[in-house]
C-alpha cells in the first residue's frame, strides 16, 4: 500500500523528523523557510495530510485550493492561523498538539515576569556596552514578586501552570479572569481568586500575564482603555499571541511610566516587532520562545504524529479541534 504523502513545513528536531519518515513518505522543508501561499496552496492537492506551524498562514483560500489533503496536523497548540471554519467546511480535520509546551511556555512567562520586574535586559544591555560603573544602592532597583499580586488573564493549562510556579515558587497571590470558574481544587491549591470582568481583574493586578487563544474573538483586548485600567506601576508579559494587545497604546502606557514594564513573547505579525517598541528600556523582547526547548519541541512533533497515525489507521484522532 502506498505511504500516505505527508508536507512538514518547516524544520522539526531530527528525532522526530526520524519517526516521521519510518511511516509516512514525507517532503521536509530543508531550507526552512517559511513556505509562501503559492505553495502553500499547490500542496493541499499534492498532499494528505500538511504539518504547518504559526508562520503559516492557511485561509479559506489556501484550504480550498486543492482537494487531497484530509489532515492539518498543526505543530503547536494555538491555530488561529488556520480557517478552521473552512477546514471543516471541506471535510478537512484539523488536530493541535496541546499539553506538552506548557511547561516550557510557563517558564517562558516566569522569564519575562523576573526579567521585566528586576530589569535584567536593560541590565545586560548596560554590562554588553561597557556603561556598566559598578554596584550602588539605588542601581536598577525593581520590583519584588514576593506577596504581589499576579492576574492571570485565561486560566487554561498554561494560565495554571504560570500561577503554580508564580504563586508556590515566588510567594505571589493569584488572581484571573477567564470564561468560567477554575475547579474547587485549583482554586484552593493557589488561592486564586476569580474575576468575572477583565477590567476588575486588571485593576486590582501588579503583575498581568496573558495566556487566551488569539484570534478575532480576543483581537485588541488588551486596548489603550485596559492598559489604561491596569495599577499605576504595574507590569504586563504576553506569552500568547500578539494580536491581543494594542502595542502602539501599550508603547504610550510604557513611556509614560503608567506600566512599568512590559516582557512580550509574541508580536501581531511575527518577525516584525512593534517599531515603537524597540527603542523602550523597559519592555523585554523575546522571539516566541515560548516552547522552545527540545523536550517540548520533540513532544509537539510526537503529538502531532499520534494524530497522524490515528488518520492513517482509521482511529479517533487524540486532538481533533474539527
Ligand atoms: C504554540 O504552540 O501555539 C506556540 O506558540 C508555537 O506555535
Amino acid at each position: 500500500m502506498e505511504r500516505p504523502r505527508v508536507l512538514v513545513t518547516r524544520r522539526w528536531p531530527e528525532e522526530v523528523e526520524r519517526q516521521l519518515a519510518e511511516w509516512f513518505d514525507v517532503s521536509f522543508n530543508d531550507g526552512d523557510i517559511v513556505l509562501g501561499k503559492a505553495e502553500l496552496s499547490a500542496a493541499m492537492g499534492e498532499y494528505d495530510v500538511i504539518c504547518p506551524t504559526v508562520t503559516d498562514r492557511l485561509d479559506a483560500e489556501v484550504i480550498g485550493a486543492g482537494d487531497r489533503v484530509k489532515l492539518i496536523a498543526n505543530y503547536g497548540v494555538g491555530f488561529e492561523h488556520i480557517d478552521v471554519a473552512a477546514a471543516k467546511a471541506r471535510g478537512i480535520a484539523v488536530t493541535n498538539t496541546p499539553g506538552v509546551l506548557t511547561d516550557a511556555t510557563a517558564d517562558i512567562a516566569l522569564t519575562l515576569l523576573l526579567m521585566a520586574a528586576r530589569r535584567a535586559g536593560e541590565g545586560e544591555r548596560e554590562v554588553r556596552a561597557g556603561k556598566w560603573t559598578g554596584w550602588r544602592p539605588t542601581h536598577k532597583l525593581g520590583s519584588s514578586l514576593n506577596g504581589k499580586t499576579l492576574g492571570l488573564v485565561g486560566f487554561g493549562r498554561i494560565g495554571i501552570a504560570t500561577a503554580r510556579r508564580a504563586h508556590h515558587g515566588f510567594g505571589m497571590k493569584i488572581a484571573y479572569y477567564g470564561r468560567r470558574e477554575a475547579l474547587p481544587d485549583v482554586a484552593r491549591e493557589l488561592g486564586a481568586q476569580f474575576y468575572p470582568k477583565l477590567r476588575d481583574l486588571l485593576a486590582a493586578s501588579d503583575f498581568v500575564s496573558l495566556h487566551i487563544p488569539g484570534g478575532v474573538e480576543t483581537h485588541g483586548l488588551i486596548s489603550a482603555d485596559a492598559l489604561a485600567a491596569m495599577k499605576p506601576g504595574s507590569y504586563l508579559v504576553n506569552t500568547a499571541r500578539g494580536g491581543v494587545i494594542d502595542h502602539a497604546a501599550l508603547a504610550e502606557a510604557l513611556r509614560s511610566g503608567h506600566l512599568a514594564g512590559a516582557g512580550l513573547d509574541v508580536y501581531p505579525a511575527e518577525p516584525k516587532v512593534p517599531e515603537e517598541l524597540l527603542d523602550l528600556e523597559n519592555v523585554v523582547l523575546l522571539p516566541h520562545l515560548g516552547s522552545a526547548t527540545r523536550e517540548a519541541r520533540i513532544a509537539m512533533g510526537e503529538r502531532a504524529l499520534a494524530n497522524m497515525l490515528a488518520l492513517a489507521e482509521g482511529r479517533p484522532l487524540p486532538d481533533r479541534i474539527v
